[in-house]
């Protein structure tokens, strides 16, 4: 039997990598993970349960403690943290804030990391997974890994309107920003391309090219394999 499909799609936010892993995963038949709503899921808890996401100590002691489902199908995927959908309560902009901290913290990830592999495990056929250390740390091996990158100005302007304009473009670049700064920077599997990746600048492309572009990618490496 065929080895699953792997498909790694790192890089910031902004740059359209949820809608762009969904189809892609729809499009080939594979089932999907969004990383970014493990680690907010998982901040969304210690936020919830009062414990400090600035103390890395405490952040690592309570690490082990929720329970973190993520959906896999591409159409629907959602989270639920003990057993509670966080789908909504995950994308709040308190949630936002804190999430780099936490996903600071080596211990959240080794644990993130290891619901990862799981996920892998049990897709048959493979899995779409998108993130920021995917094709480096997660799955090297990944049978495809895209890097996706967009102008700071690009990026802000798609947040901006994902939350209906309640922020500025100009906060929203400004919280990108430093978020990806914080992203880039930390010790533990910072976000970074991996030199196999290829790196796809959305800038200028719609949603439709990116996906049609990494299908394409997905489909030349399966004739082949
Ligand atoms: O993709 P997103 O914006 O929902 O991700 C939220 C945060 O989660 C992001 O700021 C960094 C962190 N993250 C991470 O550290 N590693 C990943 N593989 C995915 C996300």
């Amino acid at each position: 039997m065929e080895n699953p499909v792997i498909v790694a799609i790192d890089g910031p936010s902004g740059t359209g990598k949820s809608s762009t892993s969904r189809a892609v995963a729809a499009k080939l038949g594979l089932n999907y993970l969004d990383t970014g709503a493990q680690y907010r899921a998982i901040t969304w808890w210690m936020l919830s349960n009062g414990i400090d996401v600035n103390d890395p100590v405490a952040v690592a002691d309570a690490a082990g403690k929720p329970v973190i489902v993520a959906g896999h199908d591409p159409a629907a995927p959602g989270i639920t943290v003990d057993g509670t959908d966080a789908s909504g309560p995950i994308r709040t902009q308190e949630v936002t804030a804190a999430v780099s901290a936490v996903s600071a913290v080596p211990e959240v990830r080794a644990r993130m990391v290891e619901l990862q592999r799981a996920a892998a495990d049990t897709s048959p056929a493979g899995i779409v997974v998108e993130g920021r250390d995917i094709g480096t740390t997660v799955f090297p091996n990944a049978t495809v890994k895209i890097f996706l990158t967009a102008s700071a100005e690009a990026r802000a302007a798609r947040r901006s309107g994902e939350l209906n304009g309640a922020q500025s473009v100009a906060d929203t670049r400004a919280a990108l920003i430093k978020r990806d700064a914080a992203d880039s920077g930390r010790k533990t599997s910072p976000l970074a391309k991996a030199a196999d990746a290829v790196e796809v600048d959305t800038t200028d492309l719609t949603l439709d090219q990116v996906i049609e572009c990494i299908v394409t990618l997905v489909e030349e490496k399966r004739a082949t394999r």
